[in-house]
């Protein structure tokens, strides 16, 4: 099959278009025919080498962990898929990702793919919104009727944290550059704050939760908007510990997990309308490295896509 791997850690020139073995599968999992395959910024991350040592990965490498597809085979105990069905999924990241004409994926981080959402569209969903959902409500405890302050609020993250909060019935609070203000208005915001403009830690107050999608100083100086007792959730880094303290507030840092039964529920959203992809591009897969390109710098508006079979 054709796909995306590294051989090496590096810059974009290490991404090599070239024909690699389809994956076995185990009996738990399913093999996927990739019709999309979403970006994100660890897929970069990793190619630089920032988790080298961390994640378990062996070279060559396929790139690339969140995936749009047709189940093309499923194993013995790949219970409740079949051959044929359409799914969606974040893949396990310590293995080979969606770069590629196939990819193995345990069944349990499969959900059916929304039946109202295009492949490309599905292909964004997985890692990005199972982020911002763990972030908002598993680590940030954000309840309907709280108000929320979503960093990056255009990113792939943050474009799933305005709907999935304005969908819990949140308040939220958008921060954005001044060209993506009507589109994150247009997603839910119920306050958008143009941070060219203005001073989010000047304007925003006693909010309950903070999601911090970009770390440094932007964390740093977003302790000043929480109410006393409030969250800050970071996707990012982890928060100082002894700067929550001394402000009688919480910081939690996020990491997001494959999931299935919560994308199914996410699908249930999405099918019923409550949430959408923002799609910034959809490049062929033998151009990732644009892809990466884009990504890298840190102006997608919500989410880049590869395409790598059409329907
Ligand atoms: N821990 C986890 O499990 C996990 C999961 C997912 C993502 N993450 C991390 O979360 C971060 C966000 O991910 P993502 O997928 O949302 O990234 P992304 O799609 O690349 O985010 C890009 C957005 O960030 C905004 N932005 C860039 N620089 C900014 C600045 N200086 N101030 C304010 N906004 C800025 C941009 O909006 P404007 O152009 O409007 O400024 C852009 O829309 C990444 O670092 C990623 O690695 C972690």
């Amino acid at each position: 099959m054709k796909a995306v791997r590294i051989h090496g850690y590096g810059g974009p020139e290490v991404l090599r278009y070239e024909d690699a073995p389809v994956p076995a599968i185990a009996p738990d999992e399913v093999l996927v025919e990739v019709r999309c395959a979403g970006v994100n910024p660890i897929d970069w991350q990793v190619r630089e080498g920032r988790f080298k040592d961390g994640l378990g990965h062996r070279l060559p490498l396929i790139l690339g962990w969140d995936v749009a597809g047709v189940v093309a085979e499923a194993g013995s105990a790949a219970n409740g898929f079949a051959p044929g069905d359409r799914v969606y999924a974040r893949a396990e990241i310590g293995r080979d990702g969606a770069y590629a004409e196939y990819i193995a994926v345990k069944a349990h981080d499969c959900a059916r793919k929304p039946e109202r959402m295009a492949f490309a569209a599905a292909a964004g969903v997985p890692l990005a919104a199972l982020a911002a959902w763990k972030a908002l409500f598993d680590e940030g405890g954000l309840k309907s009727g709280q108000t929320v302050l979503v960093h990056g609020a255009a990113g792939g993250v943050g474009s799933f944290a305005v709907q999935l909060a304005k969908a819990f019935h949140c308040v939220v609070v958008a921060a954005t550059s001044t060209a993506n203000v009507e589109m994150v208005k247009a997603l839910g915001a119920d306050r958008v704050v143009d941070y060219g403009h203005q001073d989010f830690a000047a304007t925003v107050r006693d909010v309950d939760v903070v999601l911090d999608t970009l770390g440094g100083e932007m964390q740093a100086r977003s302790w000043a908007v929480l109410r006393e007792g409030g969250t800050l959730v970071s996707l990012v880094s982890p928060p100082d510990p002894q700067a929550a303290a001394g402000r009688r507030v919480a910081g939690r840092y996020a990491q997001a997990a494959p999931d299935g039964a919560r994308l199914h529920l996410i699908g249930g959203m999405i099918d019923a309308g409550r949430l959408r992809t923002v799609i910034d591009t959809v490049l062929p897969l033998a151009q990732a490295a644009a892809a990466h390109g884009r990504s890298a710098s840190g102006r997608a508006r919500g989410k880049i896509i590869l395409a790598v079979k059409n329907d």
